[in-house]
């Protein structure tokens, strides 16, 4: 294995009293999808927040292709090539979709960035090109987490995080987000996700990563973690069955 595109070292961080995230190490290689789980408030978004720059960690570091990014304002983490989505969709709904892509691709770039075409080649490659001059806010939610990742990879990522991207998603809307996934990653993008829905971890991940009242518990193949008595336990309460009861 080569070196990893992004470590995340011993990071803590506490809201008061409560210790939102504790020694939380990971490291993901390049080109993989790497799934986040665990239950609510794991602590995952605020994992996410540390690495893109919107919350300092109390200790820890975070390094991008081997440079330390801690405590780099976000759109410093940006330039450097991090992008994400947020769990509840952020756009901007007054403007035209092109007009949502073109605001990040223009966004620090002195030359202008690629324009419109580029913008155009982003929108129909999540599938919203015959919408591009519609408000924003007129696109249902499916479309929104769509135009959302778009704008994310209008700023170029090499790592793009994914915060619940098919939460609140019919059926066969989510089926359509993960082979838009598939296809981001297949440009040579790596994915972190975090999801609770458990059957699109386990087809589109790599690895697995789970974490519990701001502990990482397990990490491993989808198998592996699937199997690991604490993830059962997290997730089903001290009195779930055991794997060895089965
Ligand atoms: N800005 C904040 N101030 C205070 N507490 C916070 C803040 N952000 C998160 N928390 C708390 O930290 C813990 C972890 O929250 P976080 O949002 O990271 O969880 P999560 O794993 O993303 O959960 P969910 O699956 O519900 O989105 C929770 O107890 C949450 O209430
Ligand atoms: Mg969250």
């Amino acid at each position: 294995m080569g070196r990893p595109l992004l470590e995340v070292e011993r990071v803590s961080v506490h809201f008061g009293g409560l210790a939102a995230l504790s020694e939380v190490s990971l490291a993901v290689e390049p080109g993989q999808i790497v799934g986040l789980i665990g239950p609510n408030g794991a602590g995952k978004t605020t994992l996410f927040n540390v690495v893109t720059g919107l919350i300092r960690p109390a200790r820890g570091e975070v390094r991008f292709k081997g440079e330390a990014i801690t405590g780099l304002p976000p759109f410093k983490v940006c330039w450097r090539g991090i992008a994400r989505t947020f769990q509840l969709v952020r756009i901007l709904p007054a403007l035209s979709l092109i007009e949502n892509v073109l605001v990040p691709l223009y966004f620090g770039r002195r030359d202008g960035g690629a324009g419109e075409a580029e913008a155009r080649r982003l929108l129909t490659l999540v599938g919203l090109e015959a919408r591009a001059d519609d408000p924003a806010h007129v696109l249902p939610l499916a479309d929104r987490k769509r135009l959302e990742i778009a704008r994310a990879l209008a700023t170029r990522p090499e790592l793009l995080l994914l915060d619940e991207a098919l939460s609140g998603l019919r059926a066969a809307e989510a089926q359509r987000l993960m082979e838009l996934i598939r296809a981001i990653r297949a440009q040579g993008t790596t994915i972190i996700m975090i999801e609770h829905i458990m059957k699109a971890i386990m087809t589109l991940s790599d690895r697995v990563v789970v974490l519990h009242h701001g502990e990482k518990i397990a990490e491993g193949s989808p198998e592996e973690v699937a199997q690991a008595p604490a993830v059962i336990q997290a997730y089903l309460g001290p009195h779930a069955p055991s794997a060895a009861s089965e």
